[in-house]
């Protein structure tokens, strides 16, 4: 950024000082656009002009603060302040926005006394997302303006409103299509033809208080151990009981005390692994193929999801299924999947039809995926399977086409081997429902062609998916770690945790669900066919193995698809009521291996699952199948549950310190050096004293 004329430009329009914010890409409020607010402001007073207009050049009004300022030693002019300027000049002062207006971006137009938008603008205070809270008063303003409950909801949810929502409720003063500058200008020149009053929001009548308390508590629980939106409750609260400066100084403390905290680290760490994820030096300069029409094989629940994420961005689908009625049936879930997007509003009737109608195309012929750019094959997760489908596509697929595997744990080199083009074979892993989750694997191979690996992060990008790129290993990054912190809890398990304990600790941590929780939900059939697969391709002898879980499959309780599995649904999927069944399996198992149970604190399961997790990923990264510790971070994040406030599994461990983690990896390793052998990366890192942030850097360069 250059200096403070440069990052806000000061143009006079007749009566009005026009001050246009030039921080591309998305005007974040640096130190140099502060400055450049407040002598835009004394300059316009000292001119004579009779109202400032503020917007943003290029795409967007302010995102909000400069991130990349945080954790820095803060420097003047405090945004705060620059906001408290604004607001108390003389001139009436106009936001006009476009593009988004978020945090602190927000906080500056709530500082303006009137506001204006184009109808595309979106607002809001996603400062929880961040681990904080609004820190530029927004906590006293917003309120002031739309109440207390209101104004609630957008901080706590951190979510943006588009600015017909924002005018309903009282945020902006109307929405106008054109340019910024146009609606900014036209508005301000009316505002001064009809002599209309500066209207400072800090002024307005502090709004009704609310059960403060009960709110606190409230919100506290529903943020599953994060503090920061329950932290605007009591920010908020101060906007009612204390006078303006008052409630701007407690907010401000609350934002500071916030800021020193490891969910702040861990938040913004997360923010900004998730846009490095696709940066990568192999894809530099290189293009992605076309992508217009792409191929599904398969129409289960996996090739139907895959479908209507395509159809939803914008490209036309050809699904193969093996008869008339299978392609039926693969058309009804992808029907029903976008009726859900219907009934959220995100497609009309009309863009249903089209898409059901006109971008689908049924087949049960290979020949008809001879016009698709890239196809993807879901088909049953078994080597020979797949190799039949690469072989069948291999004598159909144009030249040039990408040839996908939805595999989640085998070979792609030897699916890519039976082909004649293994430059054009990838793996792009979905998580199920496709539709849904928004991390994709994309699983680069010996001989995958750099383009190739580009045109699966188009496509991802076109999907709206946050995509990894990893490398060939069983299970990848995702399902390569699972398996290893699942045997950990299956471990405790035979030594005498339950899986209710281990699912309660865990979700305590901040989990979405616990390990047992969410193998009933993806079906316990799918874990026993990986065990039968390993035990067929032989498990080192020194390996720990359990029966119980093959004796609940054996009983046909594969989890919530059949009513049954850790856990019984009988009262729904909600109710988890432990099924009774399982205990006895589990000390069945236990007396036939001659062990003792013993007890474990919440504590224990915790950090032994979270041992067991970081040590694995030590070795994803160190083998090279994640490139950088933050491609497994955003990997745990976004497909695992991974409670976002902790940043990942490796900027936890990073936080926690990596030598207390390697010596209690040691001491685990006491009693089970097999499983537990420290990977050699952690330990070089510990002996180092570097972490697993300094080697992000370090790939960033
Ligand atoms: N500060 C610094 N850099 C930012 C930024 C910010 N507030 N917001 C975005 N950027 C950077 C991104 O890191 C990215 O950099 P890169 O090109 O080097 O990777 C670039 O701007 C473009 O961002 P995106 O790739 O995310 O672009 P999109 O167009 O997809 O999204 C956006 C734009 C919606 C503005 C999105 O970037 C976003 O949500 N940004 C964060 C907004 C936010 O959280 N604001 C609140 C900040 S905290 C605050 O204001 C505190 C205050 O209350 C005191």
């Amino acid at each position: 950024m250059g200096t403070a004329a440069q990052a806000v430009a000061y143009e006079r329009k007749g009566d009005i000082a026009v001050l246009k914010a030039q921080n591309p890409p998305v005007n974040a409020l640096g130190q140099a656009v502060r400055q450049g607010l407040i002598e835009g402001i004394a300059k316009a007073e000292d001119e004579g002009a009779k109202a400032v207009l503020i917007y943003g050049d290029g795409t967007t009004y302010f995102a909000g603060a400069d991130i990349r300022e945080f954790g820095k030693p803060p420097l003047e002019p405090y945004l705060p302040d620059v906001c408290n300027r604004i607001e108390a000049s003389p001139l009436i002062v106009v936001s006009a926005m476009h593009g988004t207006a978020l945090g602190g971006g927000l906080e500056i137009a709530l500082s303006t006394h009137y506001r204006i938008a184009v109808p595309k603008a979106r607002m809001g205070l996603p400062e929880v997302h961040l681990g904080l809270i609004p820190g530029a008063a927004g906590t006293q303003r917003l309120p002031r303006l739309i109440g207390v409950e209101k104004a609630l909801d957008i901080m706590t949810t951190g979510r943006q409103i588009g600015a017909e929502e924002a005018l309903s409720l009282g945020v902006i003063d109307r929405v106008t299509e054109g340019t910024p500058e146009e609606i900014g200008l036209a508005y301000a020149e009316e505002l001064i033809a009809s002599n209309a009053p500066r209207r400072p929001v800090s002024e307005m009548p502090a709004p009704e208080p609310i059960d403060w308390d009960a709110t606190y508590e409230a919100v506290l629980k529903r943020g599953r151990g994060q503090i920061s939106p329950a932290m605007c409750v009591r920010a908020v609260q101060g906007a009612c009981e204390l006078p303006f400066d008052e409630g701007v100084a407690n907010e401000r403390r609350i934002f500071r005390e916030l800021m020193e905290t490891d969910q702040r680290q861990g938040m913004i760490h997360a923010f900004f692994a998730e846009r490095a994820v696709g940066k990568l030096p192999e894809l530099k300069g290189v293009e992605p193929r076309p992508l217009a029409a792409i191929a599904v094989i398969g129409g289960g629940t996996m090739g139907s999801g895959i479908a209507t994420s395509a159809l939803m961005a914008g490209l036309s689908v050809t699904m193969l299924e093996m008869s008339p009625e299978a392609a039926a049936k693969a058309k009804d879930r992808i029907a029903g999947n976008l009726s859900g997007a219907l009934k959220r509003g995100k497609i009309d009737q009309a863009g249903f039809d089209r898409l059901t109608e006109q971008a689908l195309t049924l087949t049960t012929s290979y020949d008809d995926l001879g016009q698709a750019d890239l196809v993807i094959e879901a088909v049953y997760e078994e080597m020979e399977v797949k190799k039949e489908v690469f072989r069948k596509l291999d004598a159909v697929a144009m030249p040039g086409a990408v040839l996908a595997t939805n595999t989640s744990y085998l070979d792609v080199n030897e699916i890519a081997a039976v082909t004649a083009r293994p430059e054009d074979v990838l793996g792009l892993h979905f998580f199920s429902p496709a539709h849904v989750m928004k991390l994709l694997e994309i699983v680069v191979a010996d001989r995958t062609a750099p383009e190739v690996l580009a045109t699966g992060f188009a496509l991802g990008k076109r999907m709206g998916k946050v995509s990894v790129r990893a490398g060939v290993c069983d299970g990848f990054i995702g399902n390569r770690i699972l398996s290893h912190y699942r045997s950990a809890a299956d471990h405790m398990i035979l030594d005498g945790a339950s899986p209710y304990q281990i699912d309660a600790a865990l979700e305590a941590f901040g989990f979405a669900m616990g390990p047992y929780a969410v193998a009933d939900l993806a079906g316990l059939d799918i874990g026993w066919a990986v065990r039968k697969r390993r035990r067929a391709e032989g498990l080192d002898p020194r390996a720990r193995d359990s029966t119980y879980a093959d004796r609940l499959c054996e009983a046909g309780h594969f989890g919530q698809k059949t009513g049954k599995g850790y856990y019984d649904y009988a009262a729904g999927a909600k109710a988890r009521v432990p099924n009774p069944e399982v205990e006895p399996l589990i000390e069945a198992d236990r007396a036939a291996q001659g062990i003792t149970p013993r007890a474990f604190t919440d504590d224990e399961i915790v950090r032994r699952y979270m041992a067991a997790m970081v040590n694995e990923a030590a070795r994803v990264v160190g083998e090279g199948i994640a490139r950088r510790p933050l491609d497994v971070d955003v990997t745990l994040l976004y497909g695992y549950g991974f409670p976002r406030y902790r940043g990942g599994p490796l900027k936890w461990a990073d936080m926690e310190g990596l030598p207390g983690l390697l010596e209690d990896i040691r001491g685990y390793a006491r009693q089970d050096d097999y499983f537990w052998q420290p990977a050699p990366l952690l330990e070089k890192l510990v002996a180092e004293g570097k972490t697993f942030e300094d080697l992000n850097k370090e790939a960033a360069g």
